[in-house]
């Protein structure tokens, strides 16, 4: 089978009701990205920063996976399907992917501030001042925030020049290093983009445009690329 790598952003999720990033209404047009995602504004004012995320794992909570999520499970049935997700949300696990590689940390967990080994689940939606890890440390959510390093950009990286095949949804592919993994991906290999709007990949490799959103654009992807598999 060949090696399907699949990058996916937050217009995956769009259709399940999730708020994108920077589109008109989207997060960072409500939020102040300096206040609530970075580690600065953790020190500053914890107590807006869970809060924000507690929001988010509420609506979570709330919505379920689409026929994009779905779709991409469906093509384990023809190809060895890695998702790299830039999303911090479940859908992809809850759809029922397999092999899911999370760039941006996972907002269903928590992790220690004093030891970054210590990550649990979080039951419910609410992480609050005074939630403690084993030692007694306070619990911070488990998202990469802006100035963080990305742990697992460098098993991405692997995946991206492992590649047969490479597919970008819903991403504006405005954030590093999750935009440069195009670069790894071999000059041979087929790159297709599903985004209902334009684009700008940081890349001048020909690029496969499915203009739709992440529902009907997987479902066309899956009839174009059965035909190459
Ligand atoms: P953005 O909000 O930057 O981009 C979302 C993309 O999804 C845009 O290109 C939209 O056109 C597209 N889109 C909208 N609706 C769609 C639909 N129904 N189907 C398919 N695509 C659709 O989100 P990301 O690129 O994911 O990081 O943002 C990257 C990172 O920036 C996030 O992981 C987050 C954010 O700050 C952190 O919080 C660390």
């Amino acid at each position: 089978m060949k090696n399907l790598i699949i990058l996916t952003g937050a217009g995956i999720s769009a259709e399940s009701g999730l708020k994108t990033f920077r589109e008109m209404g989207g997060l960072w047009e409500e939020y102040d990205i300096s206040e609530v995602a970075t580690p600065e504004a953790w020190k500053r004012n914890p107590e807006l920063v869970l809060r924000f995320y507690n929001e988010r794992r509420k609506a979570l909570l709330g919505a379920v996976p689409n026929a994009g999520h779905y779709g991409l499970v469906e093509l384990e049935k023809y190809f060895r399907v890695r998702i790299i997700t830039q999303n911090v949300d479940d859908l992809h696990e809850r759809a029922g992917s397999t092999n899911i590689l999370h760039l941006h940390g996972e907002l269903r967990k928590s992790r220690s501030t004093s030891d970054s080994r210590l990550v649990y689940d979080i039951d419910g939606w609410e992480l609050n001042l005074g939630d403690l890890c084993e030692k007694g440390s306070q619990l911070r959510p488990h998202i990469v925030w802006f100035g963080e390093a990305v742990p697992n950009i460098e098993i991405a990286i692997e995946d991206a020049e492992q590649a047969d095949i490479f597919v970008i949804i819903g991403t504006s592919m405005q954030v590093y290093p999750a935009a440069g993994l195009i670069d790894y991906v071999p000059r041979n290999v087929p790159v297709y983009l599903i985004d209902p709007n334009e684009t700008a990949i940081g890349s001048n490799r020909p690029v496969e445009i499915i203009r739709k959103k992440a529902g009907e654009g997987v479902a066309e992807l899956i009839r174009r690329l059965i035909s190459i598999r």
